[in-house]
């Protein structure tokens, strides 16, 4: 919303030295990004979290952004909304045609250029959407993380499987611990690593990681953890909320623990993620990093919602 008369520019400028959101007197625009036809849930969390702070949040999908640039002419149009300020980008879409995907990719590259602030970075998103490269790039860091194999080859699978004992095959991409199988025995991971290959699909093999019935979620929000919830499952060594695990409180967050997701965040360039770790005999494990992290577990084991903090922070990257 633009100031439109002598009174409301003055109530902005009396609202910008109390907090109230501005930049250069204009109203803040915040676009929340998702690719389903109404906002799920969360990003519902963070338009209300962003209009509680007087921002004008916008629901947007990619394909309502149309990018224009040569002949002099650089700019990225929203259908209905001109000028947003900073993008929350929760999702861009992984079933789609490579094509489309390259498009959206590109479109988020071409608003970063533009000097938008993207939380989180488009970068980042896919990296982490990445099982293999992100927990590679984390590796290399020296964050701990299980023992993985990712190949095309079943025979491989086969022989690792054999090697390793208990195994985790989970898709490269995939969520909410849907599609992770725990395989005891080789020749069952070679029919599930076959029939992988043959749906052309690559084969993530990991160790897998004993742990108690549970593993910790911490969420970070810039260089904090806001809170840390454990996941809890009477009877699945997965630990998704999704999959039926309870969300419980976790007293007292261990100072390394916080640390360690914090360092995950960085390394990955996420202004605020979900990092799942595994209490494995040797210590924290990582499991994986949540570019796009909900958090109606995080609610109901702490109270806690962050839609207001990832709020906040975004809007303190549109003044700078
Ligand atoms: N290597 C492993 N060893 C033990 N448990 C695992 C392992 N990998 C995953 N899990 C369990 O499965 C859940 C889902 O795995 P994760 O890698 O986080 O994929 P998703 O993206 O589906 O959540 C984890 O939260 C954890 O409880
Ligand atoms: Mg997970």
């Amino acid at each position: 919303m633009l100031a439109t008369n002598a009174a409301d520019e003055h109530r902005l400028l009396h609202l910008s030295t109390s907090l109230t959101p501005v930049v250069l007197g204009a109203l803040i625009r915040i676009a929340v990004v998702h690719t389903r036809p109404s906002p799920p849930w969360s990003a519902r969390q963070l338009m209300l979290a962003l209009e509680g702070m007087g921002v004008s949040a916008t629901y947007l999908r990619p394909d309502q952004m149309i990018a224009e640039f040569g002949g002099g002419v650089n700019t990225v149009r929203v259908q209905y909304h001109q000028d947003i300020d900073a993008f929350i980008l929760r999702d861009i879409g992984f079933s789609t045609t490579i094509e489309q995907f390259l498009r959206r990719y590109a479109l988020f590259k071409h608003l970063e250029m533009l000097g938008k602030p993207i939380v989180n970075p488009v970068d980042s998103i896919i990296t982490a959407r990445n099982k293999y490269l992100s927990l590679l790039i984390l590796a290399s860091k020296g964050i701990p993380v299980p023992r993985t194999f990712v190949t095309e080859d079943p025979y491989s699978a086969y022989r690792v499987a054999q090697q390793l004992g208990r195994v985790v095959i989970k898709p490269i991409v995939g969520s909410m611990g849907f599609g992770a199988l725990m395989l005891e025995d080789a020749d069952t991971a070679f029919v599930v690593a076959r029939t992988l290959a043959q749906l052309g699909q690559p084969i993530y093999v990991q160790q897998y990681v004993e742990k108690p019935n549970r593993d910790i979620r911490v969420f970070v929000i810039g260089d904090e953890v806001v809170a840390a919830y454990y996941r809890v499952h009477a009877n699945s060594w997965k630990t998704n909320i999704a999959q039926g695990a309870k969300p419980k409180p976790l007293e007292r967050i261990d100072p390394q623990l916080e640390e360690l997701a914090i360092r995950c965040c960085k390394i990955l360039s996420l202004h605020y993620a979900g990092v799942d770790v595994a209490e494995s005999r040797e210590g924290y494990t990582v499991l994986e990093v949540n570019a796009s992290p909900g958090w109606r577990g995080l609610v109901t084991a702490t109270g806690i919602n962050p839609a207001t903090r990832i709020a906040q922070y975004v809007v303190s990257l549109c003044k700078k």
